[in-house]
């Protein structure tokens, strides 16, 4: 088997992620993604990182009878979560790298990919390959996370970062709230082939039952569990330190701050 990036989520516990994570951050911005969708009769839709299926739970409850559904990810272990909640003969899914697709030019009517494009190493190669299999007037819908001051959890918890190992900091939170520059993302459109591009922002409520849960989340759903056990601690350890954190500036029960992205939207030409 071939090893997988650390961009694709190596090392993070999917389940945590879905569930200590997924509620707060990524269904709101799932709901919103869904509803932008024009679903049509016969409608073929892709999902590119779909990850432990937060939007595909929704594309799966709007697709038409006669609609089709490929929901795709690089790792295998968060597309097993999804698959283990959806079992639906319109869904087919792949194991799939964004920027080398194994489809056929022009199959697909529409693809989504929610908060999956900052991680690609190449994100020209991966709007060129979505260019490829859309059909001629096709859309690619694409979110990303605003920055660290548009995300106030993510600014807090990176400082702490820095905190913690003054000499060596974790600095996983700079990668997905570090592609929030709209005319940089519009520029990558255009020069992977999309004529008709607009950029958006999407804020959000961001709420928790507990800072402990969405602290838990964070730590052990994403790279941070990672650079927490090279460094010798434990995974418990550092959640709690977040939490204490999470509780001083956002609440303990509920935990609420807001959430800000970018809803990137680009068009294939029709002919
Ligand atoms: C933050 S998660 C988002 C998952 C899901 N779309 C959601 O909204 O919850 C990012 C996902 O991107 C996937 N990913 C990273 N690099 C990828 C690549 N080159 N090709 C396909 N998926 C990739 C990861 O495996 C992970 O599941």
């Amino acid at each position: 088997m071939v090893p997988l990036p650390p961009t694709a989520f190596d090392g993070c516990d999917p389940a945590t992620y879905d569930l200590l994570m997924g509620p707060a951050m990524f269904e709101p911005y799932a709901l919103d993604l869904v509803g932008r969708v024009d679903w049509r009769p016969g409608i073929r839709v892709l999902e590119v990182a779909a990850g432990t299926g937060r939007v595909t739970r929704h594309l799966v409850r709007c697709l038409p009878e006669n609609g089709f559904l490929v929901a795709s990810d690089l790792n295998e272990d968060m597309l097993a979560i999804a698959q283990s909640s959806i079992v639906d003969p319109r869904v087919e899914w792949k194991i799939a790298d964004a920027q080398a697709l194994p489809f056929a030019d022009g199959e697909f009517d529409v693809i989504v990919c929610q908060f999956g494009a900052m991680f690609f190493p190449d994100k020209v190669k991966a709007y060129s390959e979505a260019c490829r299999v859309l059909k001629p007037g096709g859309t690619y819908f694409v979110s990303a996370w605003g920055s660290h001051d548009q995300n106030p959890w993510a600014k807090v918890c990176h400082r702490l970062m820095h905190e913690i190992y003054p000499s060596d900091p974790i600095t996983f939170l700079d990668l997905p709230f570090g592609y929030h520059d709209p005319e940089i993302a519009l520029e990558h459109f255009r020069d992977a082939g999309f004529s008709d591009v607009k950029a958006e922002w999407v804020q959000k409520p961001l709420v928790a039952p507990t800072a402990a849960e969405f602290a838990f989340g964070v730590v052990s759903g994403t790279r941070i569990s990672v650079g927490v056990l090279k460094r010798g601690d434990t995974i418990e350890g550092c959640a709690h330190m977040v939490s204490e954190l999470f509780a001083m500036e956002f609440g303990p029960a509920p935990m609420e701050s807001t959430q800000e992205a970018l809803l990137l939207t680009a068009r294939k030409a029709a002919t």
